[in-house]
């Protein structure tokens, strides 16, 4: 457990003094109630940092915190992410109480097909595997082989034994992944709303102001964004990139929070980071987290028949990824 002189360094390089003074007794708060009640509090890497340093247990992309809900000892989970993760962590551990502070926090892939959608294309495409992106819903992953994260997209489909394959629903990334495998990738138009956003004229325009400067995109962005950057992966791949590059200069085209929480992990780095940030996530704040843990509350509820169905295709990417 961090003491609260480690935690107010962590906020130092994101927050003013004052704020930092207002946090830190609900920070506390927080700490204390989740050891009353023998809770987890996973953190996606974009939360704020408040939330990221200050109460987070876990930090990490959505692959390795859906590989710690499977494997905690803890009776809650409280999942400080979006909704479609939470549902996640009810799929791995059925029999504990998975919590979210806000079940608004959702996310523009997620919400872009449905079960029925995946039907449809299976049924169009009979007989070719289905790979989704965690991205979606506990009712979409229970239509589906075997899901995949950024972290292991390409692993997942080079994986299957098949030369088609259909990748749902984020139409950039399964561009992405179709440039780095030999297989025929069918798509879908999901996009995240975050990254869509980006074009090569941002990182043409941050390279010409700093020359030199590192290109970090995630493979959310679309292909022209990617193939002109330095390297590209999911936000803990990120994270390790810069930190076995020794890259001094960083931009980071991906969520605002994620260059919050690596200046605080990399002080004598510099981090270009623009600030779009997913609505979805920056709901979760650190006073919904303090009512989540107090009322239990929100908990995440799925139906039997998808919590079977759903598991088997996260399972699979987790032995795939952990072999
Ligand atoms: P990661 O799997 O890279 O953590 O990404 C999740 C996400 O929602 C990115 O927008
Ligand atoms: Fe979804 Fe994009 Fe937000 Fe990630 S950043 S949760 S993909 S909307």
């Amino acid at each position: 457990m961090k003491t609260a002189d480690e935690i107010r360094r962590s906020l130092e390089s994101t927050y003013m003094s004052h704020e930092i003074d207002e946090k830190l007794p609900l920070i506390e708060e927080i700490n204390r109630l989740k050891k009353e009640k023998n809770a987890v509090l996973l953190g996606h890497n974009y939360m704020t940092p408040d939330i990221f340093h200050g109460v987070s247990d876990i930090v990490g992309d959505s692959l390795y915190l859906s590989k710690v809900a499977a494997d905690t000892k803890a009776e809650i989970i409280l999942f400080n992410g979006v909704h479609f993760m939470a549902e996640t962590a009810k799929l791995m551990s059925p029999e504990k109480k998975v919590l979210i502070a806000d079940l608004k926090a959702g996310c523009s892939l997620a919400e872009s097909i449905t079960r029925k959608d995946v039907q449809d294309l299976k049924a169009k495409y009979p007989g070719i595997p289905v790979v989704t992106y965690v991205n979606c819903t506990a009712d979409v992953k229970a239509e589906t082989d075997v899901c995949c994260t950024s972290a292991n997209a390409v692993q997942i489909v080079n994986s299957l034994d098949s030369d088609e394959v259909i990748f749902l629903p984020d139409e950039y990334l399964a561009g992405n992944v179709r440039n780095q495998t030999k297989k025929k990738i069918i798509s879908f138009p999901g996009r995240c709303m975050v990254h869509e956003m980006y074009s090569p004229e941002d990182i043409l325009s941050v390279r010409r102001q700093w020359p030199g400067v590192t290109v970090i995109s995630h493979p959310e962005c679309k292909e022209d964004v990617v193939a002109i950057s330095d390297f590209s992966g999911s936000t803990s791949q990120m994270a390790k990139f810069i930190k076995d590059s020794g890259a001094k200069d960083v931009f980071l085209v991906t969520e605002c929070s994620m260059g919050d929480n690596l200046r605080a992990e990399f002080p004598e780095r510099s981090f270009v980071s623009s600030c779009r940030t997913c609505p979805h996530m920056k709901k979760i704040t650190l006073e919904k987290i303090r009512d989540a843990l107090l009322y239990e509350r929100y908990e995440i509820e799925l139906d039997p028949e998808v919590i079977e169905k759903g598991r088997m295709a996260v399972q699979r990417m987790l032995d795939i990824s952990y072999k």
